[in-house]
């Protein structure tokens, strides 16, 4: 498979839907995409350290902006980072020879998919799930008029940017859904049964912002029946809660490339990062081992400058000025990233259970984030009116494959599971703060949030479905 130039969004986001009547407008991009009249390509790295924040970094609680534009030259050299791509998945090419098994295609359609990869998709989605169990991910969103189970007023979790209740979303039908996979039931998270089943464990959060939107939603649901002590530092972005009476844990580890990250600029975070692709971020690696559960995750901060180092040595860069550096893509560095991550679980001699929770789509509709692009939809999509643009099929492709070598290696050590987010959340253009998540401020614009999740909202199906992994988990435990 070859990551080609012509894949990158250069050009308007280009709708390709199935309900034509919505088509004009719309365009589901994950990454940011340049208009074609985009000037002076080799110079758009400058003004990429110029632009404004969105309003939800604030220093406080630093944040990340969502995925700055792509300023990748026509000349980027994707080649190369295809070249080390495969030598780092080894199933990649492998033939789907399994036609027994294959069913009618229900799930949503891959917009860069030939037949060749979405059968592909297919089978090594097949090989990283638990097969003598229900898909809980595959399904499609369902009314519930009992939603939401929480609110801004009964959960003091909520992170301000999320919080859109509070800055008067005037909607609630986005609180009304639930997940419905195709071939079971996806039970409601139950607070009081999930500390039943937590007791005695840990569980960690590793990964940048919408890890800690997941965090945060668990937290909220558990309300109802218990709240944690707070033992986090007031400006750290890594928190830690403990549920004592439940002797029940949580660990946030903010790290949002998951390996060895340094700034090229230490006042500034505009600036590009150095990653040190085969090296794991020690700061969660080293601690992971004391954990049962891990709930891993990364994704759209890939797409920001970033000059990556392997071995310790300068191998490339996304977006950087230098003519003399080798200009791979973001897949390049997120396939290592994941790599890496997973190995250094393997490693640390982690004896529990680690999720992958795969990539959520963000959902800028007419134009960039920093355009004025919005997500203003007010009920999920179905899943023929949708589909996953090729950014986001090539990072969930890459998950898989890294899942997969993880679930190779860890045999003897910890287990490795998916945590299948990206088909439900694609689903969701509704569920996102928008321009709720700060009050409006006279003669000033904000760009709009579309890559976080309102909480209350469709986030907390994540814990649905966490509930469910850890009951399989610990039933198997029993059983074997
Ligand atoms: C929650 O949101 C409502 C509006 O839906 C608002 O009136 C109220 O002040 C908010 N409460 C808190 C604690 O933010
Ligand atoms: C939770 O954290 C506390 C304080 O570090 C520790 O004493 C306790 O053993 C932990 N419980 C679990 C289940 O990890
Ligand atoms: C690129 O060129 C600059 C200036 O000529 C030099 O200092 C630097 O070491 C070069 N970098 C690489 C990776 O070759
Ligand atoms: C906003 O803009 C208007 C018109 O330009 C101006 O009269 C007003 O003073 C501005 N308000 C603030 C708070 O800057």
């Amino acid at each position: 498979m070859k990551f080609q130039a012509s894949e990158l969004p250069v050009g308007k986001p280009e709708p390709r839907r199935k309900a034509s009547r919505l088509a004009p407008l719309i365009a589901l991009v994950i990454v940011i995409t340049i208009p074609l009249y985009y000037p002076a390509l080799r110079d758009s790295w400058k003004q990429l350290y110029k632009t404004a924040l969105p309003p939800y970094v604030d220093s406080i609680t630093p944040m990340e902006p969502p995925p700055t534009e792509n300023p990748c030259s026509p000349d980027c050299h994707h080649d190369k980072a295809t070249a080390v791509d495969n030598h780092l998945a080894p199933i990649r090419k492998n033939n789907d020879k399994d036609k027994r098994k294959r069913r009618q295609q229900k799930g949503v359609q891959w917009k860069s998919s030939s037949d060749d990869q979405s059968r592909y998709r297919g089978e090594i989605r097949r090989r990283v799930s638990d097969e003598d169990q229900c898909d809980l991910f595959s399904g499609e969103w369902v009314p519930n008029a009992n939603g939401p189970y929480y609110t801004n007023d009964t959960c003091n979790a909520i992170q301000e940017h999320q919080n859109c209740l509070k800055f008067g979303r005037p909607d609630r039908g986005f609180l009304k859904w639930r997940w419905k996979p195709d071939d079971c039931e996806l039970p409601l998270f139950e607070p009081r049964q999930f500390l039943q089943l937590v007791r005695g464990k840990s569980l960690a959060f590793v990964g940048d912002s919408v890890a800690r939107n997941h965090m945060q939603s668990l937290i909220c649901l558990l309300s109802k029946v218990a709240n944690p002590v707070d033992m986090s530092e007031p400006l750290d972005q890594n928190q830690r809660y403990e549920y004592r009476e439940e002797d029940f844990n949580i660990s946030m580890f903010w790290s949002p490339y998951l390996v060895k990250t340094e700034k090229t600029d230490p006042n500034d975070e505009r600036r590009p990062f150095k990653l040190y692709l085969d090296e794991p971020d020690l700061h969660w690696a080293s601690q992971i081992a004391l954990f049962d559960y891990v709930v891993i995750s990364a994704g759209h901060w890939f797409f920001r400058p970033t000059y990556f180092h392997l071995r310790g040595r300068l191998a490339g860069c996304l977006y950087c000025p230098e003519p003399n550096v080798t200009h791979l893509t973001a897949y390049f560095s997120y396939r290592h990233a994941f790599h890496t991550a997973f190995r250094a679980i393997n490693e640390a001699g982690f004896r529990g259970v680690a999720f992958l929770r795969t990539y959520a789509p963000s959902h800028f509709e007419g134009a960039a984030w920093d355009k004025g692009g919005d997500c203003v939809r007010r009920r999920p999509y179905r899943r023929s009116e949708v589909e996953l643009e090729d950014y986001g099929f090539q990072l969930y492709l890459i998950q898989l494959e890294e899942l997969r070598v993880a679930q190779e290696e860890g045999r003897s050590g910890g287990t490795f599971k998916l945590f299948d987010a990206t088909v439900a959340m694609l689903l969701r253009p509704d569920g996102h703060p928008s321009r709720y998540g700060h009050w409006p401020v006279e003669n000033q614009t904000f760009a709009n949030d579309c890559v976080h999740w309102c909480l209350p909202g469709p986030i907390d199906a994540w814990n649905d479905f966490l509930h469910q992994l850890l009951k399989r988990e610990i039933d198997r435990l029993f059983i074997a």
